[in-house]
């Protein structure tokens, strides 16, 4: 065996060091109808069939109360053109402001479920809580995707490097070495 060429690094340093993450903006409603967004980077597929995903949000968020209550959530997937109103949305509270009105974000109607999915966004997923989990400082919040729209032509997405910057990766014009598996 030979010789490691890792060594210790923080966790702080680990999380930075598998930037780039896809970035999505995860819309909510209260029970009384008012809706938000959130800048989310902890998310992830969990099951082929049935589609199931998840996603991970701290206490604090004011969409984590959202959630509680209605047990909904839209995970929108902003193309680079949204990139300015997505950091916003990740840096900004619903506690204190209108994320879709200051940031010129347009809710339009969800077909299975009651928060709103963000008009061109390239994807929505509309998603329904199955199941919670505290995992330490954040919930993890298990749900059914019981609906997947989106323009299949955009293939830019957003990516997070760290919490400190969004950049715009396309499938179509990077650098693709391709593979072949069996
Ligand atoms: C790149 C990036 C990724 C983020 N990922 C998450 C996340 O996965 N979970 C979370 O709870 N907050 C995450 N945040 C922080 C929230 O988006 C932020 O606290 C936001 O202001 C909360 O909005 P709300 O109070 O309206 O819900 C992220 C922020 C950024 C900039």
């Amino acid at each position: 065996m030979s010789e490691a060429t890792h060594k210790d690094i923080s966790w702080t340093d680990a999380v930075e060091l598998a930037s780039p993450h896809p970035y999505v903006l995860v819309t909510t409603v209260s029970d009384e109808g008012v809706p938000n967004v959130i800048g989310i980077g902890w998310f992830t597929i969990t099951s082929w069939k049935p589609p199931m995903v998840c996603i991970s949000v701290a206490p604090p968020r004011h969409s984590y109360g959202n959630i509680e209550a209605v047990g909904e959530y839209v995970i929108n997937f902003p193309p680079p053109d949204m990139a300015r109103a997505a950091w916003k949305c990740g840096t900004t509270t619903g506690a204190k402001v209108d994320k879709f009105a200051d940031n010129g974000l347009e809710p339009v109607q969800s077909t299975r479920v009651r928060p709103p999915a963000i008009a061109g966004s390239i994807m929505a997923w509309e998603c329904q809580v199955v199941s919670k989990m505290d995992t330490g400082d954040h919930r993890l919040y298990i749900a059914k995707i019981v609906a997947t729209r989106g323009d299949p032509a955009r293939t830019a997405h957003l990516y997070s490097i760290h919490y400190r910057e969004l950049v715009a990766v396309d499938r179509e014009a990077g650098s693709v070495t391709q593979v072949e598996y069996k």
